[in-house]
């Protein structure tokens, strides 16, 4: 069964072609250096960008996978969250492949695609988590806790109540002059920084909490910065930076492997952007080691926004239709605008 992914809900325009679980190919065309001047991803670019983009992606998945496009049997496509000029693009070029092949379209849920990314198979041969896991997904976009008990079967633990962890890292990149993506530069110069020189507030600390608020941060460091004096750089720079990273990777750390522990999970599987942190990877295995727990953070690529986590996700609903023999009449949305995940 070869199942076509599109993914184009924010400032990523992704194909990929996935049989059975293994990724045939997968092409991702990014847009930071069309967004990195204006400090943040601007929608109406993103979608424009994505007009521009998409036949080739398309055309580039067709041809690493070898794969001629009479042979897909089936097509995924992000229907949400997600910017809707940015998903509209990815949608209607489903809908028009579906239609003019025959075959069925399902619309997918983003989140959920970030959070089973790891079922796929990988050339590193990752091993797979078993259910139940805990999953972190930890993008620009979101900062959840999601129980997964199977395919389908998910239950919202905890989730931010402003900002995500991403997208206080990029404010706070922002406030002290940086490129864009903040959480990337941060990453970076946060090396060698002394994370407990400076200590920026823990939000929602209590034990049976497992929301996140990360608003506070961006508050802290500017009046950290105003006390400073003037715009730190060199090792001041480091410290700052490390200290901020901290406070969101403490705070993600801790609430991650309670939510673990409470709904009996063996593993915790992290997804999205800021997975590629190496201070929340260093103290996540850190924990889970000491907590018993199996750390499973899939390759970079199938962390950040990609199609092929969105056709993996589209197999499991596509199989019955295309078993069935349906044709494109079996379009399937999901039924509500505005749905969440649980
Ligand atoms: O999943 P993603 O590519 O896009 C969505 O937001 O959906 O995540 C992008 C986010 C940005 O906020 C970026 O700053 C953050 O992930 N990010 C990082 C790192 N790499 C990306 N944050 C901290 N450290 C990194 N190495
Ligand atoms: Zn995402």
């Amino acid at each position: 069964m070869k199942v076509l992914g599109i993914e184009s809900s924010c400032d990523e325009c992704s194909a990929a072609i996935v049989a059975d679980g293994r990724i045939l190919s997968h092409i991702i065309a990014s847009q930071i250096p069309l967004h990195a001047k204006y400090g943040g991803v601007v929608p109406e670019l993103a979608s424009r960008a994505h007009i521009v983009d998409i036949v080739e992606v398309l055309r580039g998945a067709f041809r690493e996978a070898g794969v001629d496009p009479s042979e897909i049997d089936g097509v995924a496509v992000t229907q949400g969250p997600g910017l809707i000029g940015s998903l509209l693009v990815g949608l209607e070029a489903a809908k028009a492949f579906a239609y003019a092949r025959n075959i069925p379209l399902v619309g997918v849920h983003h989140t959920e695609g970030h959070l089973l990314a790891p079922l796929l198979d990988t050339a590193q041969g990752m091993d797979k988590p078993d259910f139940p896991f805990m999953g972190l997904v930890v993008s620009g976009g979101h900062t959840n806790l999601i129980a997964v008990r199977g395919v389908g079967q998910y239950e919202m633990i905890g989730q931010t109540l402003d900002d995500a962890a991403g997208e206080s890292l990029d404010k706070v990149g922002k406030m002290l002059g940086l490129p864009y993506p903040g959480g990337v530069q941060i990453d970076r110069l946060s090396t060698g920084g002394d994370r407990d020189k400076y200590h920026f507030p823990r939000a929602l600390p209590q034990h049976d909490n497992f929301d996140f608020s990360f608003s506070g941060l961006k508050t802290s460091v500017a009046t950290q910065l105003r006390k400073l004096g003037a715009m730190p750089e060199g090792q001041a720079l480091a410290d700052l930076c490390a200290s901020a990273l901290e406070a969101v990777v403490d705070s993600l750390a801790r609430k991650t492997i309670r939510a673990a522990r409470k709904i009996g999970a063996k593993t915790v599987v992290v997804a999205g952007g800021v997975s590629a942190n190496r201070r929340l990877r260093e103290r996540l295995s850190e924990d889970c080691a000491k907590a018993g727990l199996r750390l499973s953070i899939p390759p970079m690529k199938l962390c950040t926004d990609n199609a092929a986590m969105i056709a993996g996700l589209g197999q499991y609903r596509l199989r019955p239709l295309i078993e069935a023999g349906k044709g494109f009449e079996a379009f399937e949305l999901q039924p509500r605008p505005g749905w969440s995940l649980v």
